[in-house]
């Protein structure tokens, strides 16, 4: 073989076995789109970019850390955290499917208006007033911390650790808090949320869980009403 023709074929070589691996990594888009080894496709339950579906309880993807999202994933796939809904396709997914598609949702912009989100946590608010007292100064008779804390002014998610909270369906917050009293969901970091979610009443969750939910709606409403704003557009 002449040195030219050693180079091209060593060239192809390399050439051939990068085209194989970019074939054998899984495509995150592709999977939300289609589903993958008989999973559904995400986007009929997550929306068309990971906004959610509040009405149906459907959880927000876009934007929230690629780690959370991938370890949530695995943990419905081996059934720590109990979910009927999402169980069969976690499981369906490969360890690499996985990670791909949670890179993929991580990757897309959040629909949150994060800075009108932030400004809420300035809003006066009255200790009457459960949900809203919970999420700005917490409960600390009972060592419960400001949800908004860790999960950021306005609950915007703080990092790859803290997921955001604000938009997310009522339902779908209170059923995660419920799941850590009742041990079906893991600890995750330090076992933060099971020391906070064991620790409110029943009361408290739905109130807190309702106060994020209409969070957005309401960010945007004073956002707009603000006199500041007056003939601005939204
Ligand atoms: C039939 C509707 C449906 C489909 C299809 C679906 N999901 Fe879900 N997903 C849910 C529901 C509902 C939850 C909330 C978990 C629960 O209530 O048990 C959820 C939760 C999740 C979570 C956890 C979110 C969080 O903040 O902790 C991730 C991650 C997720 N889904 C990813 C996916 C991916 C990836 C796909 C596609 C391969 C997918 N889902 C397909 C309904 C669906
Ligand atoms: C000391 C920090 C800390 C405080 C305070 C805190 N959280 Fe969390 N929260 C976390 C961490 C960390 C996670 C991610 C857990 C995981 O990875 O499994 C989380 C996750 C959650 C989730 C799951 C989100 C999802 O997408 O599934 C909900 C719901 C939640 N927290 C609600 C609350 C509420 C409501 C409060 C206030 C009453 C609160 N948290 C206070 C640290 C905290």
């Amino acid at each position: 073989m002449t040195p030219r023709s050693f180079r091209a074929t060593l060239l192809s070589g390399l050439l051939c076995a990068t085209l194989a691996h970019a074939q054998d990594a899984p495509d995150g888009k592709q999977i939300s789109i289609q589903g993958a080894n008989g999973a559904p496709a995400c986007i009929t339950c997550h929306g068309a970019h990971g906004e959610g579906n509040p009405a149906a309880g459907f959880p927000q993807l876009a934007g929230i850390g690629a780690r959370y999202l991938a370890e949530q994933l695995e943990a419905m796939a081996n059934g720590s955290r109990v979910s009927p809904i999402m169980a069969a396709t976690a499981k369906a997914l490969s360890p690499a499917q996985q990670d791909a598609v949670a890179r993929y949702y991580a990757g897309l912009p959040s629909p949150l208006n994060t800075d009108r989100l932030a400004a809420t946590a300035m809003h006066p608010v009255k200790p009457a007033d459960t949900g809203a007292w919970l999420a700005t100064r917490g409960a600390w008779d009972k060592n419960v911390p400001a949800c908004n804390q860790c999960h950021g002014p306005g609950g915007i998610g703080v990092g790859e650790n803290f997921p955001s909270l604000a938009g997310q369906p009522a339902a779908y917050i209170a059923g995660q808090l419920r799941a850590w009293q009742q041990g079906q969901r893991p600890p995750g970091p330090l076992g933060l949320m099971p020391a906070v979610a064991t620790r409110l009443t029943d009361a408290e969750i739905d109130a807190v869980s309702a106060y994020y939910a209409g969070l957005p709606a309401a960010a945007d409403l004073v956002a707009t009403q603000s006199p500041a704003n007056q003939g601005k557009k939204p």
